[in-house]
């Protein structure tokens, strides 16, 4: 195992076969060569995101997700654009630089440019990220224009077969590839990303998805656990597996060695330190939720989310010698 790791590290690929033997390896070798790689890329630094939960109401009704639209037991929210400003001045003022705005599916383009035009305006030195799922090559042009820098898109996965028992017919894994490739043509920092452990998904499906992100070249890589939510057709599936979840982790890093990739609030939420671990594993980003608590409450993907203040991510970066950088963080081509 430990010759398929360096081959890893120094190929940057590996076969299928091969890549499916080191995802389902059970070696701290991996997770250590990971933060290695890490750590001579981007030295201790660890960057931190502000993210905002700005709406909750959502048009699709993919089968993993608390806030499907058929999920008709929590109240919707929309923030406001004053809200919205105020969570991003009182973030300012503790020195983010980076703020993520993350919803449901479905929020009007001119409402999303005004959002992310104000925002600019008013903190010219901050990089916006959007995480608002599929928009049209148009929209997405007139999001960029209005100056958004980066934009999250996780593909969820890249096979068919699951694609379509984890989403609605109305959904389609075409569409969602297209939008992932017009981000990157407009010029976007773009984010792709899947989940661990999701009904039906076996390891095969996951080296696919690692070959995806390794081809499709991204900026940032969300990789979580599938975390069942009660108000879901999963709710009585089983949550992703942590190995399993940092092994990818470390192999997308081995892979991508100048990737931005965060120690998502899943793999927190799944087990005690385990943003902790997801660093130690090659992870290099922190998101920080700065939604206000009691929308926070109605923002449930799944159960159980984790919450932590910067602070207090602060105190678990130092204890594994990682160090908390304010900065904005863009993706930079750096050599390993
Ligand atoms: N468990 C873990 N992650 C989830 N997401 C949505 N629902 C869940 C869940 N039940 C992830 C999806 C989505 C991102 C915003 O959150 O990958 O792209």
């Amino acid at each position: 195992m430990e010759s398929l790791i360096a081959k890893l590290e120094q190929e940057r690929t590996l076969s299928r076969e091969e890549l499916k033997a080191v995802l389902s390896s059970d070696t701290a070798c991996l997770h250590e060569r990971a933060f290695a790689v890490t750590t001579r890329v981007f030295g201790s630094a660890v960057y931190a995101r502000g993210l905002i939960e700005f709406t909750n109401i959502c048009r699709n009704d993919c089968y993993y997700c608390g806030i499907r639209r058929s999920n008709s037991q929590i109240p919707r929210y929309r923030m406001s654009v004053d809200e919205i400003l105020a969570i991003c001045s009182d973030g300012y003022a503790r020195g983010f630089r980076t703020f993520v705005l993350q919803g449901g599916e479905g929020e009007c383009v001119e409402r999303l440019c005004e959002i992310v035009t104000r925002i600019k305006a008013d903190f010219p030195d901050c990089a916006v990220t959007l995480s608002v799922g599929e928009l049209s090559r148009g929209c997405l042009k007139r999001l960029k224009a209005a100056g958004t820098d980066r934009y999250l898109l996780r593909q969820e996965t890249v096979v068919e077969r699951l694609y379509s028992a984890i989403h609605p017919p109305q959904m389609s894994l075409g569409s969602r590839l297209s939008c992932l490739r017009d981000l990157k043509e407009l010029g976007f920092q773009t984010g792709c990303g899947f989940m661990i452990g999701v009904p039906g998904q076996t390891l095969d499906d996951i080296v696919e998805d690692l070959l995806f992100v390794k081809a499709f070249d991204p900026e940032m890589v969300g990789i979580g656990p599938f975390l069942p939510h009660a108000q879901t057709p999963f709710a009585d599936s089983p949550a992703g597996d942590l190995r399993l979840t940092l092994n990818a982790v470390s192999i997308t890093r081995l892979m991508k060695p100048s990737v931005l990739l965060p120690a998502t609030t899943a793999v927190e939420s799944l087990a005690a330190n385990g943003r902790q671990s997801a660093i130690l594993a090659g992870a290099n980003v922190i998101m920080p939720n700065l939604t206000t608590a009691a929308l926070r409450e109605k923002y449930q993907l799944y159960d159980g989310k984790a919450f932590a203040t910067l602070e207090e991510i602060s105190r678990q970066m130092s204890e594994i010698g990682r160090e908390i950088v304010m900065t904005r963080g863009d993706y930079k081509e750096r050599l390993p």
